[in-house]
């Protein structure tokens, strides 16, 4: 039972998802772990739902880690198919939930037909404000943070900024996420107690929960649990409260 009331006000306003679990989820049935991870995908739409009564606006998910190409080739295909369908099926969905939709990571490496339904997805989902759902794609922050280097060091070799200049709001400005505030909250399920190069530049000060519960059982009343937790926490950014 979920007897939680809705922390609006003082609760995370961006909260970030490391889903993880799918593949033990699986095993637990006796199934493939493709199955794992379309259980997992069909949770992301409620989760996204219960974002506005919790008072969160920035949702961000992480789906796919630039070092998930490690695993088998038959998983990383059945992933591939996954996030076309995903985007085919939530497309209308989600446009009329009034989310709008981005992707953060590298998209050159990902099929032509995948890279379409995305920028599809942000298209149509543009002018929405009720949640800002941010998918994780091919994302590392390392990698991340290696690109935004490289234009960064481009601006400064044909003159059009100082190194000088170059600070850490600079220097944010070139990050995927250049769009979005900080996380406020990371969630990790699964019960790893890991980031998983995960938005390390953008979580210097995120609250952290790492929950036992695998990604396919995240519930809204689970969601809804970890994001009351938030708010008994006392942030201080560095500095001794008066
Ligand atoms: C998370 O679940 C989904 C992706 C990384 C794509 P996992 O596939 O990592 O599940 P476990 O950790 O093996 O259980
Ligand atoms: C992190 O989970 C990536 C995603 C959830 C997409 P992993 O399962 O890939 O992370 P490790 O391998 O346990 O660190
Ligand atoms: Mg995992």
């Amino acid at each position: 039972m979920n007897n939680v009331t809705p922390i609006k006000g003082d609760g995370p306003s961006h909260v970030a998802i490391i889903m993880d679990g799918n593949g033990r989820w699986a095993t637990q049935r006796g199934r493939p772990r493709l199955f794992g991870h379309q259980a997992g995908a069909k949770r992301v739409r409620q989760v996204v739902s219960k974002c506005p009564e919790l008072g969160v606006k920035y949702l961000t998910i992480f789906a796919f880690s630039t070092e998930n190409w490690k695993r088998t080739q038959s998983e990383v295909a059945g992933l591939m198919a996954l996030f076309r369908r995903y985007i085919t099926r939530e497309a209308n969905f989600l446009h009329q939930l009034g989310t709008r939709v981005r992707f953060i990571g590298e998209r050159e490496k990902l099929d032509e037909k995948l890279q379409k339904l995305m920028n599809y997805l942000e298209e149509l989902t543009a002018e929405n404000d009720e949640t800002h759902l941010t998918i994780a794609l091919n994302y590392g922050a390392r990698d991340e943070v290696t690109r935004a280097t490289q234009r960064l060091a481009v601006e400064v070799a044909e003159k059009r900024l100082r190194p000088e200049q170059v600070n850490t709001e600079v220097l944010a400005s070139f990050l995927d996420t250049c769009m979005l505030p900080d996380p406020d909250l990371v969630i990790r399920t699964s019960g790893e107690a890991r980031i998983s190069n995960f938005l390390l530049w953008q979580s210097a000060y995120a609250e952290y929960e790492f929950i036992d519960t695998l990604w396919p059982d995240f519930s809204p009343d689970v969601f809804a649990d970890v994001v009351a937790r938030f708010s008994g926490r006392d942030r201080r950014f560095g500095a001794v409260k008066a």
